[in-house]
């Protein structure tokens, strides 16, 4: 039965999900929570030989089975880290989850959404996040935060980063309750102060103090 928190951590690449990611793990463990921090993809071992075609195969990767790879590394990641974690009743703290999926592959490379979501669904067996943040941040910021050292995804051009923005915003707006909106154009301590209190609520009201 699960007992911790699982918390996913979504936005554009270079929108400061990790930087985020990682003051908080400190914070948490300062305040005595035990943490799990992973990503997607490639948390595993299996995960890391597909993270590798993800994010460097330099021929053609159809749409379609960049989605099948993403959506495998996530079953694997699932059952073998984060169900065990958050039924040790851990906090666990992943970068990147399904709503990439949704933002990435369906609003950013056009795939069914529905069909998506179905997918997911599966890959996860019914385990969600308990909250979502999802850091926000203009295009153009973000293209200078990654700079000119760009991986596969990254190097996939401006307006595929508009939809993919565009997308997440949609999905904020359909799963307002789950995932919070934080403004990422922000300087990195008021994004880590508006982090902060949004996952200490969530501490407050299913953990206590
Ligand atoms: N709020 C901020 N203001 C200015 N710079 C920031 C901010 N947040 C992060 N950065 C810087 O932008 C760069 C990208 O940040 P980070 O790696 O945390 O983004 P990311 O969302 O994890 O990106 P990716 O999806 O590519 O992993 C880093 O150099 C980081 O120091
Ligand atoms: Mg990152």
């Amino acid at each position: 039965m699960k007992k911790g928190l699982f918390i996913t951590f979504e936005g554009a690449d270079g929108s400061g999900k990790t930087t985020q990611l990682n003051k908080i793990k400190t914070f948490l463990d300062e305040k005595g929570y035990e943490t799990v921090v992973t990503r997607e993809p490639g948390a595993l071992d299996f995960g890391k030989k597909i993270r590798e075609i993800l994010l460097h195969y330099d021929k053609n990767l159809s749409d379609k089975a960049e989605m099948f790879l993403f959506l495998a590394d996530r079953a694997q990641h699932i059952e073998g880290l984060i169900k065990p974690s958050l039924e040790q009743g851990k906090i666990v703290l992943c970068d990147r989850h399904t709503d990439s999926t949704i933002a990435y592959q369906g609003y950013g490379r056009g795939q069914d959404i529905n069909l998506l979501t179905l997918l997911n669904d599966i890959a996860v067996n019914n385990l969600k996040p308990d909250l979502t943040l999802l850091y926000d941040v203009s295009v153009e910021t973000a293209q200078k935060r990654v700079g000119d050292e760009k991986d596969r995804m990254e190097a996939s051009g401006i307006e595929f980063h508009k939809k993919v923005r565009n997308g997440y915003i949609q999905l904020q707006k359909d799963n307002s309750e789950r995932i919070k909106l934080i403004d990422a154009n922000n300087d990195i301590e008021t994004v880590y102060e508006n982090t902060k209190n949004i996952i200490m609520d969530l501490i407050n009201k299913r953990l206590g103090v």
